[in-house]
């Protein structure tokens, strides 16, 4: 990091970011405390500033409420499934509606866009659809790369994963895209879209750095004139197929298209691979983290990875891979210990009276699901401190493990991101012993950033 984004991250992180908080407390509700103990909730206090690392440490007052709104008492049932009608995903708190590439992408779209978008991506992310894309790039692909063989990688639905031996350009635009949420240059602008949308969307004022956008722009560019020329007669289960395809079947068919085609395929890019990546690539590495740490795990593994070898003929097929229950166990308990994403959020959309409360939320009220802090919890994770894969040779956890959320809003690419940690794992273990250096950090830090996301230092 050079000095002068040194000096920007402090500024932002240490300054700018305590006025933010500090204008926060200023504009507060000061019957907060009231209005929960009035409810029957137990009041712990502001949410810190630092919510990731609070969530980490369990310590969220949000976490004893949603552990009243996530279980229904009497089924069990998760009602982030069952009363999903009710709750979107939050616009409230910070609105990028202005921003004119970020409030076009799925994870940010609301209402019926969301809906109809949703409906079109979650098909590339069907059994089928993952098996398709396993048989066709998958092996022979993973198979070059553990040789060490470097090679330009097309983007589809596997480029969001695996990695070779250095960044690639690829990875460095992933981690700018991160960091750019952290940028003191970057501050005025969430602000700026916020309180000025239409002034914001006139200018084309986006909180994604330029480079990214300029990148996913190209890419989808390309895409475009490939399928004016004819030129290409591309898979779609492919990211840059799928997006584009997706606008296609939904605004292209219109008596006047949308005017923002290009827009929408870049935000559409972005908003698919950045979350893909960051995700999958943390789970790996932390994966890779406790395998190091606990060996007796990382043998009992490497047992159930052979067999699946052997019994094959020393090939790999997603039936097999599939079947693996200690990888299954392994992956549960490290995403329990540290999910790539601390918090999810819900705002409601009317009136909800939540079961076995007293408390009726209103519409626009915010909800924050501490991911960590339900992960945590001694009531249904005895010693959460403790790794122990065991915890998952059970039934299912259903509301109190959501590394992926759950409900309509859930991640679409649980599948395919469970599917290349398992491929990772299962090359990285035929091939290597993993054991501590002396610089793996024990506990393991994460890094102090803005974006919601668990980043391992
Ligand atoms: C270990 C890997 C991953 C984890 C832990 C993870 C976790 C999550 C979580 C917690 C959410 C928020 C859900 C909510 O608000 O209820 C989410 C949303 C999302 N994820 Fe993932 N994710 C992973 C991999 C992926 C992959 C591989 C893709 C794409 C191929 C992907 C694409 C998305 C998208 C597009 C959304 C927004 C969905 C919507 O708003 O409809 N994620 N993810």
């Amino acid at each position: 990091m050079s000095l002068r984004e040194k000096i920007t991250t402090l500024i932002s992180n240490y300054v700018l970011f305590h006025i933010v908080a500090l204008y926060f407390y200023l504009i507060r509700n000061p019957n907060t405390q009231e209005y929960f103990e009035s409810n029957g909730i137990l009041y712990l206090g502001d949410v810190s500033i630092d919510y990731a690392k609070d969530f980490i440490n369990g310590i969220s007052s949000t976490r004893y409420w949603m552990k009243v709104y996530l279980q229904s008492s009497k089924t069990g049932e998760s009602r982030l499934r069952r009363d999903a009608s009710k709750f979107d995903r939050p616009h409230t708190l910070l609105s990028l509606k202005g921003d004119y590439i970020v409030s076009k992408s799925l994870v940010w779209m609301q209402g019926e866009d969301w809906k109809k978008t949703r409906t079109k991506f979650v098909s590339a992310f069907t059994p089928s659809k993952i098996k398709h894309n396993f048989d066709q790039n998958c092996r022979a692909k993973v198979y070059a790369r553990c040789g060490g063989i470097r090679h330009i990688r097309p983007l589809n639905l596997e480029t969001a994963s695996l990695q070779t031996c250095g960044p690639s350009r690829f990875e460095q635009l992933s981690a700018k895209f991160v960091f750019s949420f952290d940028n003191f240059g970057n501050w005025w602008k969430p602000g700026f879209i916020q309180w000025f949308p239409q002034i914001a969307t006139y200018f084309k004022i986006t909180i994604i750095d330029k480079e990214v956008t300029e990148f996913y722009r190209n890419v989808g560019q390309i895409e475009i004139n490939n399928s004016k020329e004819k030129k290409e007669v591309r898979d779609k289960n492919d990211f840059v197929g799928l997006v584009h395809s997706t606008w296609q079947e939904l605004y292209a068919s219109h008596v006047v298209d949308r005017p923002d085609k290009e827009e929408w395929i870049t935000a559409n890019l972005c908003g698919m691979v950045l979350p893909a990546y960051k995700t999958t690539q943390t789970l790996i590495s932390m994966c890779a983290y406790v395998l190091a740490l606990h060996q007796d795990v990382q043998d009992k593994l490497r047992e159930e990875v052979n067999a699946l070898f052997e019994s094959n003929g020393d090939e790999f097929n997603l039936a097999a891979v599939s079947q693996m229950t200690y990888m299954d166990m392994v992956i549960n308990e490290t995403l329990r210990m540290y999910s790539p994403i601390g918090v999810v959020g819900r705002t409601c959309k009317t009136k909800y009276a939540v079961p076995d409360t007293t408390l009726v939320l209103k519409a626009g009220d915010v909800i924050f699901i501490p991911l960590y802090g339900l992960h945590y919890d001694e009531e249904y994770y005895p010693n959460p401190g403790v790794f122990d894969p065991e915890r998952f040779s059970g039934a299912s956890k259903n509301f109190t493990f959501l590394p992926f959320s759950q409900g309509p809003r859930n991640c679409i690419g649980m599948r395919m991101g469970m599917l290349e940690t398992k491929i990772a794992l299962c090359h990285v273990l035929r091939n290597f012993k993993l054991t501590p250096s002396s610089d793996t950090l024990i506990p393991m830090k994460f890094v102090n950033t803005q974006f919601p996301g668990m980043d391992p230092e």
